[in-house]
C-alpha cells in the first residue's frame, strides 16, 4: 500500500499502487470560493487540454459552452441545473456544458460521441488540477432546458456540466447535511473487484 498525503484540499486516499498525485490529489468539491475569478491562463489550457484528447477515428465530438460567473450565459447555466447542483454551483468561477455530437454531418450516429466526450471531460478535470483548481462534473442538469438556452443543434446533446473554481470550506456551504458529504471519506470498489481478468 502507499499512502499518499490527506490534507484538507486534496483529500488523496491511500491508493493500492503509486498513481500520478494529480490523480491522487482530484477530487469533487461543492465548496468554491465566490470571490475568485477564473484564472483565464488555467481555463485556456483546460479547454486546449481537451483539445487535445483522443477520439474514434479524431472525430472530435465535442463542443463546449463556457460561462464564467456573472454572466448571463452562466446563470442560464444554473438555472438548467437540478435540484441541489442548483444550490451550490453559483459560487463557480466558471461553468462549462460539454456537449456530444451524437450524428455526424450526414446524419449518421456517432456512436463513440460519449466515450470521446467523458474522456475529453476526463482530460480536461486532470489538467484544472494541475492548474490549482478544482473541478465537479455533473449529469444532473436539464438537457433540453439547456437546447432551448443556448439553442443547441439536433446533433448535439448536453451530456454534463462541470464546475470549476477554487476550493472553499466545507462549512462555507452552510447546511449540515452538505457539510457531512464535503468531508466524506472518498471510497473505491478496491481493484481485485474491478480487473476481471489479470494473466
Ligand atoms: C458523469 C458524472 C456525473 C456526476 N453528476 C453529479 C451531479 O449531478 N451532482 C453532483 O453533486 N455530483 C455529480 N458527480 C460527482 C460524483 O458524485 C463524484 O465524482 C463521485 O462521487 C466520486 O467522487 P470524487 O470525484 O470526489 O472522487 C458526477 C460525476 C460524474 C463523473
Amino acid at each position: 500500500m502507499t499512502l499518499t498525503t490527506t490534507t484538507a484540499v486534496t483529500r488523496a486516499d491511500e491508493t493500492s499502487a503509486p498513481i500520478l498525485e494529480v490523480l491522487a490529489a482530484r477530487w469533487s468539491p461543492r465548496s468554491y470560493d465566490p470571490t475568485v475569478a477564473i484564472d483565464e491562463q488555467a481555463l485556456a489550457s483546460v479547454l486546449e487540454a481537451g483539445r487535445w484528447s483522443p477520439s474514434a477515428a479524431n472525430t472530435q465530438p465535442w463542443r463546449f459552452i463556457v460561462a464564467r460567473r456573472g454572466s448571463e450565459a452562466f446563470d442560464k447555466i444554473v438555472s438548467n441545473l437540478m435540484g441541489f447542483n442548483q444550490a451550490w454551483t453559483p459560487n463557480a468561477a466558471a461553468l462549462i456544458v460539454n456537449l456530444a455530437e451524437t450524428t455526424d454531418p450526414d446524419g449518421k450516429p456517432r456512436p463513440m460521441a460519449s466515450y470521446d466526450l467523458g474522456q475529453a471531460v476526463a482530460h480536461m478535470s486532470v489538467q484544472a488540477h494541475h492548474e490549482g483548481l478544482h473541478v465537479h462534473q455533473m449529469s444532473g442538469i436539464i438537457a433540453e432546458g439547456l437546447r432551448d438556452a443556448f439553442s443547441i443543434p439536433e446533433n448535439f446533446t448536453a451530456l454534463t456540466v462541470t464546475a470549476l473554481g477554487t476550493i472553499d470550506s466545507p462549512e462555507a456551504l452552510g447546511e449540515e447535511g452538505a457539510i457531512a458529504r464535503e468531508k466524506a471519506p472518498r471510497e473505491r470498489f478496491p481493484l481485485d473487484e474491478l480487473v476481471l481478468v489479470n494473466e
